[in-house]
């Protein structure tokens, strides 16, 4: 079994939950997060408690993962970590776009959504060609992306993620066909709404949403971030190897529920 998790975006919200619960399942923790002022200290709790937790078999790195410096620096340092071996996950858990509309008041531009799509989506594809070509994946490595209800439905704020979505989902889809001979499976995780900081920046009517959603939700409440990490510590089980190129909802059904 490959010993290290690589977390990119591990420091709050779906990414530290699932780094702790892998944590406790005996993994290693290599996780990249890009975090200033407030958000910083809550960095400092999760990677501390990582720290505790891992024995100190923890390596966590404030820096922009989304950059090629970033993924050519550090991918060399991560092959050291793991003594060559290939990582178990490679898991893109980062929130960081422009939430904005595509038209109004402050109409998208095409930076904003470039950057977005690349940061939310693209980077996982050359993160993935990277590790490859240093065969830090490998027989029963998975490569996860978080996705949201947000990559069908039309919803204020969300335009430019919903697209990075949709190419990310794309973009695994397409790793997965491509790699699954080598063992090497891809899958979208989509988790329903889930009070996180990410869910404070898409609209200032965020814990409106949530009461909604849980009205909305088959299971009256909302998605928590130790929901996801619980599955995918199920999804890291020999169990799993045959699931590939799929989107895996983690939402108590909330997918399925109409809004009336
Ligand atoms: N919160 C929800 O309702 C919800 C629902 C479905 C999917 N998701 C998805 O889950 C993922 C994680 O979001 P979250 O809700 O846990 O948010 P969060 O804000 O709690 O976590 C985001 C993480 O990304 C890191 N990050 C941001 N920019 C980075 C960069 N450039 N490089 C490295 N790390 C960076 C942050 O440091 C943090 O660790 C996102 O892809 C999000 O779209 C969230």
């Amino acid at each position: 079994m490959s010993e290290w998790v690589l977390i990119l975006g591990g420091s709050t919200g779906h990414g530290a939950a699932t780094a702790k619960r892998l944590a406790k399942d005996g993994y290693g923790i290599i996780a990249f997060h890009f975090d200033r002022g407030d958000a910083k200290k809550l960095a400092v709790e999760t990677i501390t408690e990582v720290n505790e937790i891992t024995g100190g078999r923890c390596h966590y790195f404030n820096t922009n993962a989304a950059a090629e410096e970033t993924m050519d620096k550090y991918i060399p340092q991560i092959k050291e970590i793991t003594s060559g071996g290939p990582v178990k996950l490679l898991l893109h858990s980062i929130a960081f776009g422009t939430t904005t509309n595509l038209f109004g008041e402050k109409p998208v531009t095409q930076r904003q959504m470039d950057m977005t799509v690349h940061v939310m989506g693209n980077s996982l594809l050359y993160w993935t060609q990277k590790l490859f070509n240093m065969q830090l994946l490998g027989e029963g490595t998975r490569i996860l992306g978080l996705t949201s209800e947000g990559n069908y439905l039309a919803m204020d704020g969300y335009g430019p993620v919903s697209v990075a979505k949709v190419a990310m989902e794309a973009i695994i889809r397409q790793i997965g066909w491509e790699l699954g001979r080598y063992g090497i499976t891809a899958n979208s995780l989509q988790a329903g709404i889930t009070p996180t900081r990410a869910l404070t920046k898409i609209t200032d009517n965020w814990e409106d949403w949530v009461e909604k959603t849980k009205k909305r939700n088959p299971m009256k409440r909302t998605t928590t971030p130790n929901d996801i990490a619980n599955t995918i510590s199920l999804l890291l089980k020999q169990e799993a190897d045959f699931i590939n190129c799929s989107i895996i909802y983690c939402d108590g059904g909330e997918h399925r529920s109409g809004t009336f």
